[in-house]
This record gives structure tokens, sequence and C-alpha cells, in this order.
């Protein structure tokens, strides 16, 4: 499916966008490993989360749709699960793959887990190679490093220590969960902070979790009892959006409830920083014991910025439509410190700089990151999603801004995060955007 842009100078209008991704897998998926019912508002009904709630009902859970976004999950109990008769497939989802293995490492029984083309591609043995040290037998493709992967738990699993190498949310939760079925304490040091999500769930359902800077660590032998959990709009979203606001001129846009834990709001901080006003308003905590406000954001004259360190993982996500707001700035952009980009749904360091490239953007790659010369209109070209949900969509924001038509192929894959998104983006830029069959 290929999507025309027509370029627009106006985005204007009042948004919600859908449920955060990485707080709806994980509402799902700790409301099956809990005892008693769990009922998720504003659960995110994209792919990736629709492929974690068949991989816990594969395990044993009963979920119940009850309305959009709105599910009942009754677990298992941390003791429940049960053998899956058949291979979970995880499709395009890096998180419910990894939060996964964590999970069935616990397990006293087989299960396998395989996903898509793009992430058959992505590194496993970040989770595999701890949780082997924990005693789980973690067996597959490439010494075991990439799905399909068989896991057989052991119960229970030995205490670990453990170093991240790389700051990752899906490393750090995978290990934090195996840590429930663990003799002792699951300790995790990362080398910047991720977002905390998990944290902040498991905490609320029961679990003994303590964080200090650059640690976290879980001691077995709590209990997980369901609650209720409301999602809030999803940043990652929610930035293609601040990005089409900030770059076209006459712009005046409301996203409303959108989630504002800090471990995910560095896109705020790095627009606010290459001069976008971005306003927060009515703010207050959701159920999942999350940070929500409401974004009200207007059109700025942007600048070039440097984006590094422990602010990566802060909008690890955003990067791509990030690059597209550097094209239009002022000025030069670095972006360091990303060499995880290259592990993502698509090698993103790459695509953005081709992609983006081939609308005349002044890009170079560099082994872990971009340098982006900005300040030059960009032109509509024919580009490619190369699979990838968020190249698809920030290539779609920059034909936005762009001089002539741009041609976006392969687009169904938006469907992983943002269904939706097209009418929405229609509703707010007065039909920029066509299907086109091809
Ligand atoms: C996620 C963590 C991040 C992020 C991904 C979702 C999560 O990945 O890029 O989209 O929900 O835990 P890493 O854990 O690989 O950094």
């Amino acid at each position: 499916m290929n999507i025309t842009v027509t370029p627009t100078v106006r985005l204007a209008g009042t948004l919600e966008v859908p449920g955060d991704k990485s707080i709806s897998h994980r509402a799902a998926l700790f409301g099956a490993l809990a005892e008693g019912r769990t009922e998720i508002t504003g659960f995110l009904e994209g792919e990736d989360c629709q492929n974690t709630l068949k991989a816990v009902r594969a395990l044993g859970a009963d979920v119940t749709r009850k309305g959009p976004g709105h599910y009942l999950v009754d677990g298992a109990g941390l003791m429940g699960l049960a053998e899956p008769d058949d291979v979970i497939n995880c499709g395009n989802s890096g998180t419910s793959a990894r939060l996964l293995l964590g999970v069935l490492a616990g397990q006293p029984f087989w299960s396998m887990l395989t996903g898509d083309d793009s992430l058959r591609r992505r590194p496993m043995g970040r989770v595999a190679e701890p949780l082997r040290r924990m005693g789980a037998t973690v067996v597959g493709r490439d010494g075991g490093a990439r799905l399909p992967l068989a896991v057989c738990g052991t119960r229970p699993l030995k205490a670990l220590h453990y170093s991240s190498p790389v700051a990752s949310a899906q490393v750090k939760t995978a290990l934090l969960l195996a840590g429930l079925w663990a003799d002792g304490p699951v300790t995790v040091d990362e080398p910047a902070l991720s977002r905390d999500h998990t944290e902040r769930m498991l905490a609320s359902f029961g679990a003994r979790l303590a964080a200090s800077p650059g640690r976290v660590s879980i001691t077995p032998g709590g209990r997980l009892i369901g609650q209720p959990v409301a999602v809030p709009g999803d940043i990652s979203s929610a930035a293609f959006f601040l990005v089409a606001a900030v770059t076209l001129p006459e712009t005046s846009l409301t996203l409303k409830n959108i989630g504002v834990n800090p471990t995910r709001t560095g896109v705020l901080d790095v627009l606010s920083g290459m001069g976008a006003r971005i306003r927060r308003e009515s703010g207050g905590m959701t159920g999942a014991a999350e940070p929500a406000a409401d974004l009200s954001v207007s059109a700025a004259g942007l600048k070039g910025i440097e984006i590094g360190g422990e602010l990566i993982p802060r909008l690890i996500d955003e990067i791509p439509v990030l690059a597209v707001a550097a094209c239009l700035a002022e000025g030069v952009t670095r972006i360091r410190d990303a060499a995880e980009l290259r592990v993502k749904e698509s090698d993103r360091i790459a695509a953005i700089a081709v992609q983006l490239g081939r609308m005349g953007a002044d890009i170079s790659e560099r082994p872990d990151g971009l340098e982006i010369r900005g300040g030059r209109r960009l032109r509509g070209a024919l580009v490619q999603s190369g699979g990838d949900h968020r190249m698809a969509m920030a290539l779609i924001v920059a034909g936005l801004g762009a001089e002539g038509t741009t041609v976006i192929e392969d687009t169904a894959c938006i469907a992983t995060s943002f269904p939706g998104f097209l009418p929405a983006l229609n509703g707010l830029a007065g039909g920029a955007c066509a299907v086109e069959q091809p």
C-alpha cells in the first residue's frame, strides 16, 4: 500500500493519539501473570500489542474485549501459566518477544517463539544470554541469538546481578520478570536509564522492587494482584504530530492525554531546545502510576541541536521524525551514541540517511548516528518505509512540508503502532494524504 502526500501549510485542531505501546504490552503481560482481574482502558489495538494479547491467551490467561481499547485480563497467577500448544508468533514486536523470553525462562515447560522477517533479524542474545546464566534453556538460530527460539525454563531460576551493556528497557524488563521465579534477587544495572514503565507498573501490581540511580532490583516471593490500568496516549505516536506542527507554518494543535513519563520525554526537550513552543496543560497521574498531560504546540523557527548521551534512550523511537525536524532547522544537528538504531525494526540510521537523502536532505551517516545540515526545503520524491512503521510515518511528515508530491511505499506497517494514523492526520491537515493501492 502506497501513500501519496500533498504538501500542506496547516495542521489545526485537537487530537487524542492511541494508547502507549510499551504500557499496553506490560498491562497485558503483567495482568496475565497476576491473580485476579486487570481492567485495561486505552489499550493500543495496534498489531504489536495484539501479538502480546495472543501470546498471553496461548499461555492460559483469559482475555475479554469489552470495547475499543477496553480489555479484561483474568490472570493465571505466577504459578498458573500453561504450555502453549503452538509456536507463539510475535510478528514485528521486539517488546513481545523479549518480555516473553523473560517470562518463559521461569516456566517449567517448552515454548517456541518466532516473528516476522524483521524481528527474526533482530538480536535476542542480549536477553537469552543472561537468562541462560539464570538457568533457563534458550536454543535456536544463530547459536540461540535469533528467533525462532525454543525456551524451557526451570524453577527456581538463579539470582543474578547483571550489568547490561545497552540501555534497554526490554532487556531490563525480561530479567526483572524472570526474577519473579528466582531463588534470590535479580539486579540489573544499565548504562543510562531506559524507560521505567515496568518498574512503575510491576510495583503497583505488588512486586518487590527497589530502584536507585542506574540500578533496579526485584526480590522474588511477592504476589502480583491484578489492577486497573488506564493507558495514556503514546508520546512516540504524538511525536509525528509534534514535528508536523512545529514545521508547518499555520499550525495550532493540542494533543490530549499524552504520557509524559520523564524517561520518554526526550522529544519534548529536544524540540524545545530547537526553538519549539510546547506547553503542558492539565497534567495528572493515570492508573498505571504514569504521568499524562495535554500538549499544545504551534509553529516555530527551529535551529539545529546536539543529541547524545543519556538523552538517547529517552527519545530512541522518535529519532526518525526528529531527523525530519533537523532537516528543516537552520544549522547542523548531530545525533550520536545511537548505534541501537541499527537494530530496530530496520537499520534506522541507514534508512533515515537514504530516504531523506532522496528528498534532498543534506545528511551523513555515522556509525552511531547522523549529521544533518538543515535549512533547506525537502522536495517530494518516491521513498520506501522498508516495512518500518516509524520510518513510514516520519516520511509522511517529511512529505507534508516538502515541495511537490511524495509517495511513500509499503505503508501497511503503520498498523504496527498507530492504526488510524492516516485519518487522524488527514483530519488535521485537510486531506493531504491519499492511499493508493499498488
Ligand atoms: C521498548 C523499549 C525500547 C523501544 C521499544 C519499546 C519497551 O527498546 O525502542 O520501541 O517497550 O520496552 P529497547 O529495550 O531495545 O531499548
